[in-house]
């Protein structure tokens, strides 16, 4: 899809249809054409409100702010619903953003639009082919002197950079069971290393089993797809900074011997999507060659039953030689995120971030749409608020406490893979991680639940139905202010 910021009147720019965003219920807007229309149509501009006017080839979206935030997702609105009409080329305004930022308003929409228009349709005989490809922004509104072509340019870019990351990680989210398996997130991560520049290591059941990672490869033992540690390198030149980014990538979760039950089952090819939001962000690291060193690690593995499956009382060793007693198969990926952070830590990182679809419970605690952040390091956890309101995510601190830590305990191994209690399950999966960090680490960790907002049964904000990227936009924004942060020191 082509995006392009131009500097012609929006009467003279000759497209199939117009966009045009109501804003706070602002109908006397001189772009504003329809009004005695939308009086007829019982517009009432309330935020998510549309109207489309086939005649007049417009589209109305009404929202309530020029917020970054509410103009990305009206925008995505807009491409959502017009992809599915006979629509090839569309225009809109550049609106005057309330921060009167060019940069965070050309970013929005094109962010938007490009989020809008995806669809998945790998497994349809039909597909319904995307006509919609051009799409032209007027800079009519700006003046002069405030319009800066090259801020629009890098706006745009990174916009381009960002929304395809999104949908990459999404398409292989949305992709089945039968079709993900470890072996073919390696082979994407392959496919990654030669695309993207990046370096890639693929460590197989043996590797794992020489440096003792015991809890991640007991996940893998019912399933006949072998597991796979896969790590992928960005590593600029100049770099000072190392991020090391770790994903939870269970190509499928069946619960293992403690068993989902049929409902819960459903959906669960989502629980690689913290691995793939791993493949998102490395592909945004490497396209926009950012000037650090960053490191995607990913445990590839599926969570199956069989007459080799772990069990419930089985003692496992992580490779720190911490031991584990199995009271659920089912909390599996905080065993193989121990072995995965682990892993990790033996690169020295500055900072180590772990995304996972990993408990239930953070669904119940904060809701489908908002991350659970947990971890040790309150500066850490301010700085991912504040990119989760760049970035249009939501997220939210979940506290630690020593009580809950307590429910871990195990009377026959050093901890425990469920929490005795029936309560505070985000937080205790987090504080089961916590204890494969070590000491002198544990300011630079920081775990991300993404068990709500990644997969969507409805769409929301800037997301179809299914994979939403999840994280992707988050680690970008934060990675992006630390390149800022450290070259200003
Ligand atoms: N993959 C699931 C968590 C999950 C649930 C992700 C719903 C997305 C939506 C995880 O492996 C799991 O099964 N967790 C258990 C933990 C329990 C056994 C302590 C859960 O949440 O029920
Ligand atoms: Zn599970
Ligand atoms: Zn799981």
């Amino acid at each position: 899809m082509d995006i392009q910021v131009v500097n012609k009147k929006i009467k003279d720019i000759k497209t199939d249809f117009e966009l045009i965003l109501v804003v706070n219920k602002n109908l006397k807007h001189i772009w504003i054409k329809d009004r005695e229309l939308l009086r007829k149509n019982n517009f009432q501009a309330i935020s998510g409100e549309t109207v489309l006017l086939l005649e007049k080839q417009r589209f109305y979206v009404a929202l309530d702010s020029l917020s970054y935030v509410d103009i990305r997702e009206a925008c995505a609105l807009a491409t959502r619903t017009l992809i599915n009409k006979n629509i090839r080329s569309l225009k809109s305004g550049l609106y005057f953003a309330e921060n009167k930022e060019i940069y965070n308003t050309v970013k929005a929409m094109a962010e938007g639009f490009l989020l809008g228009i995806y669809k998945f349709n790998k497994y349809k005989s039909e597909k319904n082919k995307i006509i919609l490809n051009k799409i032209i922004i007027s800079k009519e509104n700006y003046k002069v002197k405030n319009f800066d072509k090259t801020i629009a340019k890098t706006a745009l870019k990174r916009a381009r950079v960002i929304a395809t990351s999104i949908n990459f990680s999404r398409d292989i989210v949305n992709q089945t069971p039968q079709d993900i398996t470890p072996l073919t997130m390696s082979k994407i991560a392959k496919d990654m290393a030669k695309n993207y520049n990046l370096t890639v290591k693929i460590y197989n059941q043996k590797y794992l089993q020489a440096k003792k990672m015991g809890a991640f490869l007991a996940v893998s033992q019912a399933s006949p797809h072998p597991p796979q540690l896969i790590h992928l390198v960005h590593k600029h030149p100049q770099a000072k900074l190392k991020i090391a980014l770790v994903g939870k990538g269970l190509t499928y979760d069946t619960g293992g011997l403690s068993l989902k039950l049929g409902n819960s089952m459903m959906t669960m090819k989502m629980d690689k999507a913290g691995a793939c939001a791993v493949f998102g962000i490395m592909r945004a690291v490497s396209e926009l060659n950012l000037p650090i060193e960053v490191h995607g690690i990913i445990g590839a593995v599926e969570n199956a039953i069989g007459q080799h499956a772990y069990k419930p009382d089985d003692v496992l060793r992580a490779k720190n030689g911490k031991t584990i007693e199995i009271k659920n198969t089912d909390a599996e990926g905080r065993l193989v995120l121990a072995d995965c952070l682990c892993y990790a830590q033996d690169f020295q990182p500055d900072y180590i971030i772990d995304l996972a679809t990993l408990t239930g419970a953070c669904v119940v605690a904060l809701g489908e749409y908002t991350i659970g952040c947990m971890g040790h390091n309150d500066d850490l956890k301010n700085d991912f608020k504040i990119s989760a309101g760049n970035s249009g995510e939501l997220i939210a601190d979940l506290p630690f406490n020593k009580y809950l830590a307590e429910l871990l305990k195990s009377e026959i191994a050093d901890i425990s893979n469920i929490s005795s209690s029936k309560w505070g399950g985000a937080i205790t999966a987090g504080l089961f991680l916590s204890k494969f960090i070590q000491k002198k680490n544990k300011n630079k960790w920081l775990h991300l639940d993404i068990a709500g907002p990644a997969f969507n049964t409805k769409a929301w904000g800037v997301n179809s139905i299914g994979a939403s990227g999840a994280g992707v936009a988050l680690l970008v924004d934060w990675l992006l202010g630390k390149v800022a942060s450290h070259n200003s020191k």
